[in-house]
């Protein structure tokens, strides 16, 4: 770095990255314990089966966070290598891994190791490679679909999920954060322990990116479509079945998949370049 140049954030790492360091007690509280996280599982659960062609492959799960989503590829005979830079994160994963015994151990490897070390670390290429809800904790999110283009096998899968940049502005609105909206200073600055992503996403963000890197988007889909929004939450469980089958009828329909909280894609890399 420049000796004039200031850090963007202490926080941040030198690439403008935020790892999840220090985060990962907050992170769990506010997202998995709490009724979004359980949304964000249930339609990962309905969707990935429909939108990848699954067939026990390997997979390599880049930051991977708690490692919910390694357990579900894991649960369902795949191996998984699951690479997190936050060493609190993966710490966290590790030990409630270990104590699910429904969980095929030998099946997981962990490596604590960030997109960009991955490939002297994992150069694979990989059949199939997830990152979800990662994109938008990076300084350059653009760069990084291009390294994880270069860590895919021809013909591969890469299940993408991203935080979007519209439905960000929408909800915004929606709870009276009007000034914030109009001047579209939407993204958070990754200090502290605040969760608002430093890089939220567009469609056309993915549509470009894509493009320029000879990936081809197969399917999309919008996760947590409804919920966000709501002014009544669900208040009974019937009622949350009620929200959790509107997400479902709805997360790949126009126009409500657009302003779903996440994005999700399944991008291939075609057999030989186009
Ligand atoms: C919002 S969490 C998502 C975790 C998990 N994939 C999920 O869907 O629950 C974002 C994760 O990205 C990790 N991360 C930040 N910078 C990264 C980088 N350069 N390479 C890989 N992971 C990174 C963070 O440490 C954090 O665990």
């Amino acid at each position: 770095m420049h000796p004039n140049d200031v850090p963007k954030s202490y926080d941040l790492t030198e690439a403008g990255d935020r790892y999840f360091d220090g985060l990962a007690d907050k992170f769990s509280r506010s997202l998995y314990q709490a009724p979004r996280g359980e949304l964000r599982l249930a339609m990962l659960d309905y969707l990935l089966p429909q939108m990848l062609l699954l067939n026990e492959q390997n997979v390599l799960d880049v930051g991977g966070g708690l490692g919910q989503q390694t357990a579900w590829f894991a649960k369902r005979g795949h191996k998984v290598t699951m690479a997190e830079p936050s060493k609190d994160m993966l710490s966290y994963a590790q030990q409630w891994h270990h104590d699910d015994p429904t969980l095929p151990h030998s099946s997981i490897t962990y490596r604590q190791a960030s997109l960009q070390d991955l490939p002297p670390q994992a150069p694979g290429p990989w059949s199939l490679i997830t990152c979800h809800a990662v994109l938008e904790w990076l300084g350059d999110p653009q760069a990084a679909l291009a390294n994880l283009s270069d860590l895919l096998a021809p013909g591969g899968q890469l299940s993408l999920m991203v935080f979007n940049r519209d439905a960000l502005r929408f909800s915004n609105v929606v709870k009276g954060n009007l000034e914030k909206a109009l001047s579209d200073r939407l993204e958070g600055k990754g200090k502290r322990q605040r969760l608002t992503p430093i890089s939220p996403i567009t469609h056309n963000d993915i549509v470009q990116w894509s493009a320029a890197n000879g990936l081809k988007i197969d399917a999309v889909a919008g996760i947590r479509v409804f919920q966000d929004y709501l002014r009544h939450p669900p208040a009974t469980p019937a009622e949350k079945e009620t929200l959790l089958a509107l997400e479902k009828q709805y997360c790949r329909q126009d126009p409500h998949w657009r302003l779903g909280r996440y994005l999700l894609y399944t991008l291939t890399k075609p057999e030989s370049p186009e």
